[in-house]
């Protein structure tokens, strides 16, 4: 079976102190974007997973797989044998390597006749990494995901929040502009001022975008700066950065001006994709 595992931005994104396993507390929204890995899957041999992205044991794809044998013993004797097709930038703030894995954990329930809900397919995605969980419910829905905790936490926005969401233009366009550089996610968070306090009790989806990750990954990766520059002079409606970077993105008014900010993008050396 052939599946896309769809990548994503975060509207916003909002990094509290960090909890006592490291990892930081956050409260962000998750947008599914058109931008996609392609995975080919084929059934394979005795509980062996095999992928070609050549990343080894840390490879997400595999570890997605493993995770769903051992939170369900009668997938442990199944296989599988995947392929990669990557056409989402690695290092990107884009979640590619979560994406496949949210991916993967959907097929693989389909094809090992598993029968397990995206909800609990998320909270099995959990424990490979933290955007895993948004993602299965992102792709699953298509729809925007608020996240929450170290990225476990994670709910649909309802029909009022979503229609409160800071997007932009009506056809939900969007221009991609990577700055050919990869971001580490850990040395991002390892520089970043996080928040005082908690997040509210109550989450406002009007509230204006932010990325707490922004200023750190700015001034440890100047290039990401000047593209986001880049980018409102091209005439996007607001520049921010995805996740820990490198990619930003803008909203545009339709799907030719999205194509002609992209063109301006790619102009300054930047990979730019229009999307939704
Ligand atoms: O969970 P994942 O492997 O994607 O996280 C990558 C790195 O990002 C972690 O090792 C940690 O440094 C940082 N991180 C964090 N707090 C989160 C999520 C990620 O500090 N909630």
């Amino acid at each position: 079976m052939t599946v896309e595992a769809n990548a994503k931005v975060n509207l916003s994104l909002e990094v509290y102190g960090r909890r006592d396993d490291g990892y930081h507390e956050l409260r962000s929204v998750v947008l599914p974007i058109g931008l996609a890995d392609v995975l080919s899957i084929e059934p394979y041999k005795d509980g062996t997973v095999l992928s070609d992205t050549g990343y080894g044991e840390g490879d997400l794809i595999v570890r997605a797989a493993r995770a769903l044998q051992e939170a369900c013993p009668p997938a442990a004797g199944l296989g599988a044998k995947v392929h990669v097709e990557k056409r989402i930038p690695v290092g990107g703030g884009l979640g590619g390597g979560s994406a496949d894995a949210a991916a993967m954990l959907r097929a693989l329930n389909e094809a090992w006749e598993l029968c397990l809900s995206p909800e609990r397919l998320a909270e099995i995605g959990a424990t490979v990494g933290s955007d895993v969980p948004a993602l299965v419910l992102a792709q699953h829905y298509r729809a925007p995901v608020l996240m929450e905790g170290r990225g476990e936490r994670v709910r649909l926005l309802d029909a009022d929040e979503r229609a409160s969401l800071p997007v932009g233009g009506k056809g939900g366009w969007m221009v991609l502009a990577n700055p050919g550089i990869s971001s580490s996610t850990a040395e991002v968070y390892a520089r970043c001022t996080p928040r005082e306090g908690r997040p509210s009790v109550r989450f406002d989806a009007s509230a204006a975008p932010v990325n707490d990750l922004q200023a750190a990954a700015c001034a440890f990766h100047p290039e990401i700066a000047t593209a986001l520059a880049a980018l409102m002079v091209a005439g996007a409606s607001g520049a921010m950065m995805s996740g820990s970077g490198s990619t930003v993105f803008g909203f545009a008014d339709d799907s030719s001006s999205a194509s002609r900010i992209a063109a301006a993008m790619a102009a300054v050396g930047c990979r730019a994709w229009t999307t939704t």
